[in-house]
C-alpha cells in the first residue's frame, strides 16, 4: 500500500527552480488521488504556458515513480488563478525571509550523493572520476567530500598541500582541481592533532557548514557528494539540508546484492532520498590480451538496479590505472581518457546526465514579469 505521506514527501522534493521552494509549500499541488499503484496529481503552474512546465512535470513524475509501490503517474497541469498566484508569491517571500540563510547551493544545481550499501566499493574513486567526466562533457561541477573523517578526495585529486581559505565575504572558497570546485575536511586540517580536535567539535555540523558557508558557484550544474561508508546520519542531514538531493549507488558485481539492496532501500526510505541509478564498479578484469576474468563475480549491479527499480548507469572494470591515478592525484578520466575504465566512467556520467539533465536556467520571462508585478502589487 502506498502511503499518502510518502507521496507528499516525494512531491515536497520537487523544487520550483525559479522560486526555489517546493511545489507543495508553494501550493502548486492541487489534488492527489491514488488508485492502487496509480497516482493522479493535479499541478497548477503560475501560468500554463511556462517553458518550465515540462521540467516540473518530469520531476514530479520521476519523484513519484521513485516511491515504492507507485507504478504509474498521471499529471494534470493547470494554471493558477490570480488569487492563487498572489498567495503563492506571498508564501515564496515569507519563506525566503524565514530561511534567511539557506544553503549556498543554488536550487538549480542537481545534487547527487554517491553512496553504497557497504564500504570500499569505490565511491570516492568514482565520485572524483564522475565529477571530472561531467566537467569534461561541458558541465559545471562541484565535488563535496562528505566523508568527514575518512576523507580521500584531496589525495585522489592531487590537492595534497592545498588549504581552503575564507573569501572577502567570509565564505569558504572551494579549491579547484581540473576545473571542478572541491571541498573536503582534508583541505581544512593541517595535522592529525588538529584533525582530532575538529572531530568532536564540528563533525555533526561539518556537512551543514560545507553547504552553508562555502561559496559554491551559483551556476553549478551538478554537485556530487562522496558519501561516507555506512547508512547513517550524513544521509539524513543531507536530505534535510538539500531536499532535492538524489542518490547514485555504487556496488560490486558480487551477487550477495540482495542484502545490500535491502540496506540501500532502507537508507533511501529513512532519508527520503530517492535512488536514481546504480553504477557497478570492479566489474571484472580484462587482460591486455583481451581475456576477461570476473574476479568479483558478475551481475550484482544489474540485480541491485532491478531490485531497486532503477537504471544501471554503467559498469566500470577493475583497472590498476584507477588505483594508481587515485594515489598519484591524477584520476584515470583525465590521465588516460581512452582506457576502458575511463570510457566506462564517461558513459556512466553521460547516462546520469540523460536521466538528470542540467536544470534549465533560461527561466520563464513571462513568469518573471509576473513575479515582479505581484511584488509591485504587494508594495515591495
Ligand atoms: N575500478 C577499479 N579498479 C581498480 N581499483 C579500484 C577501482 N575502483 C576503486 N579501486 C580502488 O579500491 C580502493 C577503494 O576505493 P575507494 O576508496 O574509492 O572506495 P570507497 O567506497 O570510497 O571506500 P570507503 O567506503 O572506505 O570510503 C582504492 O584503493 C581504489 O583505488
Ligand atoms: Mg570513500
Amino acid at each position: 500500500m502506498v502511503q499518502m505521506t510518502e507521496i507528499r514527501s516525494a512531491l515536497q522534493r520537487v523544487i520550483d527552480p525559479e522560486l526555489g521552494a517546493d511545489i507543495v509549500d508553494l501550493g502548486m499541488v492541487k489534488n492527489v488521488q491514488m488508485d492502487g499503484g496509480h497516482v493522479t496529481v493535479k499541478v497548477a503552474l503560475t501560468i500554463a504556458a511556462c517553458p518550465l512546465r515540462d521540467q516540473i512535470e518530469n520531476e514530479v513524475r520521476r519523484k513519484l515513480l521513485a516511491v515504492p509501490g507507485v507504478t504509474d503517474v498521471t499529471i494534470e497541469i493547470g494554471a493558477m488563478t490570480q488569487a492563487e498566484r498572489t498567495a503563492l508569491m506571498e508564501r515564496a517571500r515569507l519563506r525566503a525571509r524565514e530561511e534567511a540563510e539557506p544553503t549556498m547551493v543554488h536550487p538549480n544545481t542537481r545534487v547527487v550523493a554517491i553512496s553504497s550499501g557497504k564500504g570500499g566499493v569505490g565511491k570516492s574513486s568514482l565520485s572524483a572520476n564522475l565529477a571530472l567526466a561531467l566537467a569534461g562533457q561541458g558541465h559545471k561541477v562541484g565535488l563535496l567530500d562528505a566523508d568527514i573523517w575518512g576523507f580521500s578526495i584531496p589525495r585522489i585529486l592531487g590537492l595534497g598541500g592545498e588549504r581552503l581559505e575564507a573569501g572577502m565575504d567570509r565564505r569558504i572558497v572551494p579549491a579547484s582541481a581540473h576545473g571542478i570546485q572541491v571541498v573536503s575536511t582534508g583541505l581544512l586540517l593541517d595535522d592529525e592533532d588538529t584533525a582530532l580536535m575538529w572531530r568532536g567539535l564540528m563533525l555533526s555540523k561539518a556537512l551543514e557548514q560545507f553547504l552553508r558557508d562555502v561559496a559554491w558557484d551559483q551556476d553549478l550544474d551538478y554537485l556530487l557528494l562522496d558519501m561516507p561508508p555506512g547508512t547513517g546520519d550524513v544521509q539524513m542531514a543531507l536530505s534535510r539540508l538539500l531536499p532535492q538531493a538524489e542518490m547514485v549507488v555504487v556496488t560490486t558485481p558480487q551477487l550477495a546484492a540482495q542484502k545490500v539492496a535491502a540496506r540501500v532501500a532502507d537508507m533511501a526510505r529513512r532519508s527520503h532520498m530517492p535512488v536514481i541509478g546504480v553504477v557497478e564498479n570492479m566489474s571484472g578484469f580484462t587482460t591486455p590480451a583481451g581475456e576477461h576474468f570476473p574476479l568479483f563475480g558478475s551481475g550484482g549491479g544489474r540485480a541491485l538496479a532491478e531490485d531497486l527499480g532503477v537504471e544501471l548507469l554503467g559498469a566500470v572494470p577493475i583497472d590498476p590505472r584507477v588505483a594508481e591515478g587515485g594515489d598519484a592525484g591524477n584520476p584515470v578520466v583525465v590521465a588516460d581518457p581512452t582506457s576502458p575504465s575511463a570510457v566506462a566512467i564517461a558513459a556512466a556520467a553521460k547516462a546520469l546526465t540523460t536521466l538528470l539533465p542540467p536544470i534549465a536556467d533560461d527561466g520563464c520571462s513571462a513568469r518573471l514579469t509576473l513575479v515582479a508585478e505581484q511584488l509591485a502589487k504587494m508594495g515591495a
